[in-house]
């Protein structure tokens, strides 16, 4: 078998958190005047290049990446080629933050020829007024044109979404291993984290397995589920869990293959991420027709307990489901949405269903 080494790609783009600035010559006020004006980047249409501390109306605009970020008008785009780093056929996940200015219903729409993803920004999940979003694709060519693209037409131009900082990040497509069915169970294979952000990361809704930044798992939602990281937050297992925001709204599923008539144990963890978010959660768990309801209370301090959900198989693929019953916010601003942690989930087949040993 011929194995194929690919590099790990993890960072920012060129220029990617905009801190080298257009020439004075290049821009008017704030408005970019040509293509070229952005260092890295070609971009069309209405774009400003903006310095934190910049005020917009009664506004103070911040940027959560050093000191600078664009804002997209009314069908503007900016555009990066990326050259050396990507392997065809590999599959690579972009995060990158946003923050809605003005406007009403303010969508990204992030392509990758001949991929391309149109990510609602509406719903604001952190306090600052940034969230971080990921999207992931598969490069079809070696060379890849990387284009964020403001499709709304608002009356005031100025009105478009703030960018700041992306990056991009190897996705390496999990196995199940003899120790789990499931694939990335622990969801440590994942869209970049920006180390300077304190907000993790939105997995956007409606996210199929074969393109998802959470290598394995799908959002079946309508909302978003949030990635979150141990330097930021407090996670079960490893470095990485997932943050379940909006109720039944924010889903993470995945299709496991099962033998008919055999008994599995669901194996997860249900905990808090330690960002004030209190009160009585539950997340609700399904393996195909079974579910269990876990009760978890939490203090907003971190902390986790296990749950168990065995079932008997009924299909050759069985899907495996958790969200929140219920939405919560944080105590902290009571603006951001929270919700319980899921983490470390194994399914493995019960070889006696009535003594306690597991075998796949
Ligand atoms: C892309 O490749 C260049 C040249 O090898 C390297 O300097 C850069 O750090 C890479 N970028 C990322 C995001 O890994
Ligand atoms: C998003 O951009 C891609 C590439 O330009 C385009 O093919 C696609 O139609 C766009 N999607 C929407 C909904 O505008
Ligand atoms: C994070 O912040 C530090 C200090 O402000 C800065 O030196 C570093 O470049 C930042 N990291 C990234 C990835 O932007």
């Amino acid at each position: 078998m011929l194995i194929i080494r690919v590099p790990l790609v993890a960072g920012l783009l060129k220029n990617g958190n905009f801190e080298l600035a257009p020439k004075p010559a290049d821009m008017k006020g704030t408005v970019l005047l040509h293509p070229n004006a952005l260092p890295e980047w070609k971009s069309t249409g209405f774009v400003e290049y903006i310095k934190a501390g910049q005020k917009q109306g009664d506004m103070l605009l911040v940027v959560p990446e050093g000191f600078a970020a664009v804002r997209l008008g009314n069908e503007a785009s900016i555009k990066q080629q990326i050259v050396a780093n990507v392997t065809k056929g590999m599959y690579y996940s972009l995060t990158f933050s946003a923050a809605r200015t003005c406007a009403q219903e303010e969508r990204l729409n992030v392509s990758v020829a001949p991929d391309s993803g149109v990510l609602p920004i509406q719903t604001l999940y952190s306090s600052s007024g940034w969230d971080s979003y990921a999207w992931a694709f598969q490069a079809d060519y070696s060379v890849i044109d990387i284009v964020i693209h403001n499709p709304g037409v608002e009356e005031d131009p100025a009105c478009g979404p703030l960018i700041d900082a992306i990056a991009i990040k190897t996705l390496y497509p999990p196995k199940p291993s003899n120790k789990n069915v499931l694939k990335n169970g622990d969801f440590e294979e994942g869209p970049y984290i920006f180390p300077n952000t304190s907000w993790g990361v939105l997995i956007p809704p409606n996210i199929e397995d074969d393109h998802s930044p959470l290598p394995a798992w799908m959002v079946e939602s309508l909302k978003a589920v949030k990635y979150i990281d141990s330097d930021h937050f407090s996670v079960p297992h490893g470095k990485r869990g997932v943050e379940l925001v909006a109720g039944r709204e924010s889903a993470i599923a995945q299709v496991a293959r099962t033998i008919i008539g055999k008994t599995y144990d669901l194996f997860f963890s249900v905990g808090d991420a330690s960002n004030a978010c209190e009160g009585s959660m539950v997340v609700e768990a399904f393996a195909g027709r079974d579910t269990l309801k876990v009760p978890y209370e939490s203090k907003g301090k971190g902390g986790f307990k296990r749950a168990k959900l065995r079932f008997v198989a009924t299909t050759t693929r069985t899907r495996v489901m958790f969200y929140s019953t219920f939405y919560h916010m944080s105590k902290n601003d009571f603006s951001s949405l929270c919700g319980p942690v899921i983490d470390d989930v194994k399914l493995l087949s019960v070889r006696n269903p009535h003594g306690h040993r597991h075998r796949l």
